[in-house]
Order: C-alpha cells, then structure tokens, then sequence
C-alpha cells in the first residue's frame, strides 16, 4: 500500500485540489514529531479565502482524511500532518518486499521506451586508469538503475580507436616493437614505443612523415596497417576485457570512432546539402552562435574529419539504429562543451533526436597518502587499485576472522575479499554526486563501520547469518501480509521500514538525475536503520514467537533490499563475513 498516494487521495477529496497538485505538495516532514506526511495548506488559502493554520486545523478534524491507515492527523501552524499506522505501515511495506524479493523496486515506467548509455570508451592502446573507471563504474551502474525501471538498455563502448596516433604507432611498432612484449603486456609496450616516437622524433622529422602515411594507408584499407591497427586494438580489448569482466561490466556494442569515421562523408554532406557548413580559416565548420557555444569543425583544412564529426555520425546511426528515447554519454566535464557543440550540430540541422542526448559528466579522480608502486607520473591504473583495495580487505578480514576464530579457509577469504575490496573502489565512486571529485583514502574506503561498501556487506552478512541461525532454531520469518507484521512498531523498527520503504523512489530518482548516488544513499540509510533497530532490539532473544518471526521479516526485507540496492551500484554482496 503506497501511504503517499491515500494522504493525497485523502486531502485531494476533501479540499477539491486534484489529486496531481496535491501529491506534489506532500512533504516529507524533518522532524518525527511533525509526523510522516504533511501536506501544506497555503495553496489552499486563496481559494478558500483563509488564513492556512485555519484550513489545517478545520482539515485536521475533517472525517474525509482520517483512514484507518493514519494513527493520527494534527495541524501544526500551516500544516497538515499525518501520523501513519506503525503497525499498518511496517506490515505495507514489508509485503511488498516479499513480495518482489530481490525484484523490490523494479517498475515498468520504462517498458517501449529504449535508453542508450555510452560509457567507459578508453582509448585503444592507452592505459586503462582510474578516470575511465569513473565512467565505466557510473555508466555500468546506471545502466542496470535504467534496466529496473523497465527500460530496454543498450550499452554502448565507444572505444577511441581511430586517430593519427595509430600511424604514429604502426611506424613506431615497425621500427622498435617486441613481439613477445606485446603479447605479455600489450599496453605497456604500445606504450612504451608510442612514448620513444615521440622522442626520436623531435631529430628526426621522416617518422613524421612515416607516420602521416601509414595513418594514410589505414584510412584508405591497406591490408598491412589494417591488420597491425587490429591487432594493437583486439590485444588493447583483451586488457580491458579482463578488467570488464573483473568488474561484472558488459557491452551490447564496441563501434568505436573508427567504425563512425566510415560515415563521416554523409556528415558532410548532410551538412553541405543543408546550407550548414560555412568556410572559416580554410576549415569547415557549423556556426552555432545561435546556442551560445563556438563553432563545432567538421572538416579540417586539409580535408580531414574529427572527433566531433564521428560523433554526430555515432548518433545518427544510433537513431536509425535503436530509436533511443534517450542516448546519455557518461563522460568527463572536460568534455561538456564537445557534446554541446555536437547536439547542437544536429539541432540545427532539424534532428530531433538532439534533444534527447544528454552529456553525464563527472569529476576527477584524487588520492590521499596513497602510493602505488609500478606507475610513473600521475597515471593510477584501475588494475593497481583494485589490487590493492582487494589486498588491504584481504589482511582486514583475515584478521578478523582469526580474532574470531572463525573456520573459514584461506580460499573462501579471498573471495570475499575479491568482492568487498572492489565493492569498496566501486562505492568510492557512486557514493556522492557525479559532479564532485573524488578522492580516495584507504582509511575511508575500508572502514567498515564508515559509509562504505564494506559497511554495507557486512550489514548483508549479518541478516543473513541472522536468518540462517534462525532456520537452524526452526524460527521463520513471518509471511506476506501476515497480521505479525504489524508488531513492528518500535522506533527502530519503523524506521527500518521507513528507510525500505525509499528505496524504489530512491531507483526512479537516481534515473531522473543519472545520478547512482541516490541509490547508494538510500541502501546506506537502510543498512544504518537496520544496524541500529539490531544493537538496540533483540532479534533472537525473548520468548514473544511471534514478535521475533516478524522482526525476522523485517532482517530478510533489508537483506533483499541490500542485495537489490547494491546491484544497481555494481557491487556483490557476500554471504558471510
Ligand atoms: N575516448 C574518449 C576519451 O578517452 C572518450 C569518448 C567519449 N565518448 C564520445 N562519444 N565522444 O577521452
């Protein structure tokens, strides 16, 4: 039973306002004692021709919005507030939970509708760091967060691999590769040789050259540089593959921007036919001044396309393709004013489909007291942290499980700790808004009693080692809609329920916004609630059968609620600790 709606249904019979407006008005009041919905009734004094603490405190006694659902209704100043049934609400809430098990707050607003989410995109033969870890971990997370609400999800990689760095690159590899260094490690040895061109050719200005064409040769087909090209991007694909994997992520497509090059030319003349491209400084380009941003190139001076005009040609095939009723990019801030210039393009030349493109950017990557031992300069590789994270958990829970005595062997730590310490990388990310930096501390990230992934598994274990010490004392959780239910009715038990109870507006929220971070906010209040309501009330204890059945549901309601919550955030729970 959804409370909100019978407080609007209730103040929308009683006051004539439609029903819309009123549950727009609903508030969610931040004290207890001012109840748990309130609706305000200053709207209302217009119309009535009413001082508002007049309207509410008339409301408060009006037989229309009193329901056995409410224990009761005041008016405090200008407000309506309604108190509901504890018992009532605890047996709601949970029901529905049992109901849908793991599926609880899934919902069909977006069944027929389709949203592409582009995401992770490095580029070939770079390596793989922490910043495209951002997206990868953002876009993987909303993408499941779209997935619950319905929608049909492609995911789309849209590697960066086309470019004059590829020349660059098959000359160098020509001139200095090690096949078996390549095998072993590609990307440090594409990198390696990328880096040493660079350097010789500063006195030596015929790699220039070299390089220019073999880009050259690439474009046009030549089978020698296509088959080298392919080969530095399947080995840079098998890299990121094991990381994909590593992290449970997952594509429908990996066009990357030399697929999209291919279509350039009808760019271009989509453009030209359209009157939209203008000569500036021997370049083409769109004025968009009309949009308040600079003009987007779309062809160099010497004849050559960029990585905007791959771009539009990418959404022009994803609109033939998918008809996306939205096609997001997670991708960085610095990239923010690119995608303006690109939706724009296709704006004004009459697309509709530029308005349901959306930049998601977020923000940068920081480290406190953290060294990581195989880089140079700046560059933190997404393997080294998520090593070292699993390392770090792994001495934790070892430890741990020593003082505790537990008999646990080494390998089921390890899997434990494979699963908490990328948990706790993957939640360093999602659990703020995308738009702040983040900044990673060891400290923090592995606090188990902190706001944490850890935190949050092993809140997971713990209700599931409540529910299995129950099964073992033959002592079940109560069913679905069961009367017991509604003996849930102390404070901690009613805001477990209450913190449950947030989660699928939490989901739709976190869609609305593309921001994860909904979702992670609304299981760590949950695991919170729970922790709380298990240090101050006793689950197994006392001999009130029935109280500990329900307070038994309320364990497997937040478990499931956990286990719902931290999948959407790409992180797996364990079952023991
Ligand atoms: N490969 C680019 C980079 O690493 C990101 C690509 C973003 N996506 C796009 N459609 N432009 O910076």
């Amino acid at each position: 039973m959804d409370f909100r709606k019978t407080v609007a249904t209730k103040v929308s019979e009683a006051t004539g306002l439609d029903f819309e407006t009123v549950n727009r008005l609903i508030e969610i009041p931040p004290q207890e004692d001012m109840g748990d919905f309130a609706f305000p009734c200053f709207t209302l004094a217009k119309t009535m021709h009413k001082a508002p603490n007049m309207i509410a405190s008339e409301l408060s006694s009006d037989d229309r919005v009193s329901d056995p659902c409410f224990s009761r209704v005041e008016a405090k100043g200008p407000y309506l507030n309604f108190f509901v049934d504890r018992g009532e609400y605890a047996r709601a809430v949970l029901s529905e939970v049992m109901k849908a098990g793991t599926d609880y707050g899934s919902s069909e607003e977006g069944t027929g509708k389709t949203v592409i989410v582009e995401y992770s995109s490095p580029n070939i033969a770079k390596p793989f760091h922490v910043g495209h870890a951002f997206t990868t971990i953002l876009g993987h997370s909303l993408a499941r967060i779209y997935e619950k609400l319905g929608y049909s999800v492609v995911r789309m990689n849209h590697l960066g691999d086309y470019g004059t760095q590829f020349g660059k690159l098959i000359t160098a590899y020509r001139l200095w590769g090690d096949e078996s260094a390549l095998n072993a490690d590609p990307i440090t040895e594409l990198l390696r040789i990328y880096v040493k061109f660079h350097e010789e050719e500063k006195n030596d200005p015929s790699l220039t050259t070299s390089a220019r064409e073999n880009f050259k040769k690439l474009e046009e087909g030549c089978e020698e540089e296509v088959e080298l090209w392919k080969k530095f991007r399947d080995m840079s694909l098998v890299v990121f593959n094991k990381l994909y994997d590593r992290l449970g992520v997952k594509f429908d497509n990996y066009n990357g921007e030399s697929y999209y090059a291919k279509m350039a030319d009808e760019v271009v003349s989509m453009l030209k036919e359209k009157n939209l491209l203008v000569e500036s400084e021997g370049a083409q380009v769109v004025d968009l001044e009309e949009f308040g941003v600079p003009p987007c190139i779309i062809l160099k001076s010497d004849g050559t396309t960029i990585y905007g005009t791959r771009d539009i040609a990418a959404i022009l095939y994803r609109d033939e393709h998918y008809h996306f009723d939205k096609n997001i990019y997670v991708v960085g801030i610095p990239q923010a004013l690119h995608f303006k210039q690109v939706f724009s393009v296709l704006k004004k030349a009459g697309y509709e489909c530029a308005d349901k493109c959306e930049h998601v950017g977020f923000g940068l990557v920081k480290f406190q007291n953290m060294k990581f031992s195989t880089r140079d300069g700046n560059i933190v590789l997404l393997e080294e942290l998520l090593d070292e994270s699993v390392a770090k958990t792994y001495e934790l829970i070892k430890a741990n499980a020593e003082t505790r005595k537990s008999d646990m062997s080494d390998e089921q730590l390890r899997e434990i700790a494979e699963k908490v310490g990328l948990g706790a990388v993957i939640y360093t990310y999602v659990k703020a808004g995308r738009e702040r930096d983040i900044v990673f501390s060891w400290d923090q990230m592995l606090d188990f009693e902190g706001d944490t992934a850890p935190y949050l598994i092993y809140t997971y274990a713990r209700t599931r080692s409540i529910l299995r010490k129950a099964a073992e004392q033959g002592v079940f959780p109560a069913e679905e809609g069961s009367e017991l239910l509604s003996k849930l009715t102390g404070d901690e038990e009613f805001s477990c329920a209450k913190m449950i109870a947030d989660l699928p507006d939490a989901i739709k929220k976190a869609a609305g916004s593309n921001e994860p971070f909904m979702v992670s906010r609304s299981v760590s209040n949950i695991a919170r609630a729970f922790n709380r309501f298990y240090n101050n009330c006793s689950i197994l204890g006392g001999d009130d059968l029935e109280l500990k059945r329900a307070r038994l549901s309320l364990c497997r309601c937040v478990c499931d609620a956990i286990e719902a919550g931290t999948y959407l955030l790409g992180i797996s729970v364990v079952e023991q600790m």
